[in-house]
């Protein structure tokens, strides 16, 4: 089928919008129209031509929420018009990663997902030409349709709206798990975030929920402060304010330091 996409032809070229050849689902892959998608900074750092593994041509994009469109063979856990989220981290429920209570890195098809490939080595998407296009993240959210495998789709409930469950693909759940599980922040913590972006905003709400007294948000552009404080920051702080060094000025704004 034809679709429109926005892809990423070269590193440090702009994305170009235009219509691709999308291949239907093969086994345990499901086809899915995206109907949002947020923007990631890692989006930006790999079209940068900076990230080590960037591949290109690719279709770019890894916050998406859509609906199941048509399965392949062998899927059992989707049909189609289910509302789903495309995992870059998928969960085959079966690998010793999905299997260990320590981690949920699941390796199941990472080698084949890292060279843009779907896990039978191929991709579905092609240029009018023929010529293939790199997927990106397993997700490839940057396109009107994409194909996912099976494994990499979390179900979600139909009545949440797309443009807001799209970021739970990355931002929602990178911010508030850095919180909960990594940093393990306790009531009454202090913190401090620095960069107020679709990550940052996430921690404060993680911070939010994990019950922090005092969130100091720490940004070059001003503009992120209305966003941020309504997610819940309470002190913002522009470096470019500061007078002198940005540190104790930090310390100092919280009382001996950040928790
Ligand atoms: N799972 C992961 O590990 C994961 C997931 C998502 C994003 N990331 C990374 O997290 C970072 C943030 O991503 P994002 O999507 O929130 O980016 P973003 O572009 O939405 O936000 C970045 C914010 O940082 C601010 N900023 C830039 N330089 C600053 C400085 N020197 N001091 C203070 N603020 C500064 C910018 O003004 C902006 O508000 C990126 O490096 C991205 O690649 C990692
Ligand atoms: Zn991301
Ligand atoms: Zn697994």
């Amino acid at each position: 089928m034809k679709v429109r996409a926005a892809v990423a032809v070269a590193s440090g070229k702009p994305l170009e919008v235009t219509t691709v050849n999308l291949e239907g689902p093969r086994a345990f892959e499901v086809l899915v129209e995206i109907k949002a998608t947020g923007i990631c900074h890692t989006d930006e750092f790999t079209l940068s031509g900076a990230d080590p593994e960037g591949l290109f041509p690719a279709i770019l994009g890894h916050e998406g929420a859509g609906v199941v469109v048509e399965v392949g063979p062998g899927v059992t856990t989707l049909k189609p018009g289910d509302h789903v989220i495309p995992l870059y981290t998928p969960e085959c429920r079966t690998c010793e990663y999905c299997l260990n209570p320590k981690t949920n890195l699941c390796q199941a098809i990472r080698s084949t997902q890292g060279q843009g490939l779907m896990p039978d080595g191929s991709s579905r998407f092609t240029t009018l030409d023929g010529d293939p296009i790199l997927h990106y993240m397993g997700t490839s959210t940057f396109a009107n349709y994409t194909v996912v495998p099976e494994i990499a789709l979390a179900k979600i409930n139909p009545d949440a709206p797309f443009d807001k469950v799209c970021y739970i693909g990355c931002g929602v759940t990178t911010g508030i798990g850095a919180v909960i599980n990594t940093a393990k922040v306790e009531i009454g913590s202090r913190a401090i975030v620095f960069g107020l972006g679709g990550i940052g905003l996430n921690v404060i709400q993680g911070l939010r929920l994990a019950g922090a007294d005092q969130i100091v948000g720490v940004d070059l552009n001003a503009d992120k402060k209305p966003m941020a404080e309504r997610f819940g920051m309470t002190d913002f702080v522009n470096p470019t304010e500061v007078e002198g060094d940005l540190v104790p000025y930090l310390v100092n704004l919280t009382k001996g330091g950040a928790d």
